[in-house]
């Protein structure tokens, strides 16, 4: 897989994409990520990419021609599946979409900022609008950083224990059930009897238990829906 990400603060990702799981995947070979500082693609001779916007508006708008040019260069390279944009009214970002997205062989992201961009970037250049929350932050930096994490750390061979991945919270619409490390007891606080047990079957059962009960408590909403009851149905099932 690989992700373009394209901002006018490229030093903002860099030290960020080059840690950790993401970091390792890079090295491994999983992904490739390649991050464009938007003011090498202006013309403009004090390496502007902003303007004021027509109708007498607050703020500064970035403009079409340096997006322009830097995403045309990209694509006459190779396709991309998506090109992303980062903005507080997009599509709210998720583990099913952070799925969809990790299967994609390239993608662009375009992070935002100031006020704005020209509209007309969104209308004729992007094919997708995220937002990874209803707030408002500074620049879409931290956005293009959340989702890269959130699809390179579910690329096979990320993460060493693929299963772990897979059991992270969300990915069955529950949240994770606790888990402890040794001692199995510290200060007087125990670790759950049954995970010393070594009964495999009554260990999944609390791990479902504890899953359905975290998620009633912190994320009612998420049990509403019906992919969560087919999933428990499946695993009474078993
Ligand atoms: N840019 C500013 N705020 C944002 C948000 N919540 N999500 C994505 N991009 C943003």
């Amino acid at each position: 897989m690989r992700i373009d990400i394209i901002t006018v603060l490229p030093e903002l990702i860099q030290g960020f994409m080059q840690e950790s799981i993401v970091g390792r995947a890079q090295k491994k070979g999983l992904v490739e990520i390649y991050i464009h500082n938007l003011r090498d693609y202006t013309l403009d001779k004090w390496r502007r990419v902003d303007d004021y916007p027509f109708g007498g508006f607050a703020g500064m708008v970035m403009q079409c021609e340096p997006i322009d040019r830097c995403i045309s260069t990209l694509k006459a390279e190779r396709h991309y599946d998506q090109i992303i944009f980062t903005t507080p009214d997009g599509e709210q970002f998720n583990q099913p979409m952070a799925n969809s997205l990790s299967l994609c062989e390239n993608i662009i992201i375009l992070c935002g900022h100031y006020k704005g961009i020209d509209y007309r970037v969104r209308e004729h250049l992007i094919t997708k609008e995220v937002s990874i929350g209803d707030y408002v932050l500074t620049g879409g930096e931290l956005a293009a950083a959340v989702m890269a994490d959130a699809i390179v750390r579910i690329l096979p061979g990320a993460i060493g224990d693929e299963q772990s991945a897979l059991s992270d919270s969300f990915q069955d619409k529950l949240l994770a059930a606790p888990v402890y490390t040794r001692p199995a007891e510290y200060k007087g606080w125990k670790v759950p009897e049954v995970l010393l047990s070594g009964n495999e079957r009554l260990i999944k059962e609390w791990e479902l238990q504890q899953s359905l009960e975290r998620t009633q408590r912190l994320r009612p909403d998420l049990l509403s829906d019906d992919a969560t009851i087919d999933s428990k149905k499946e695993y009474k099932r078993k």
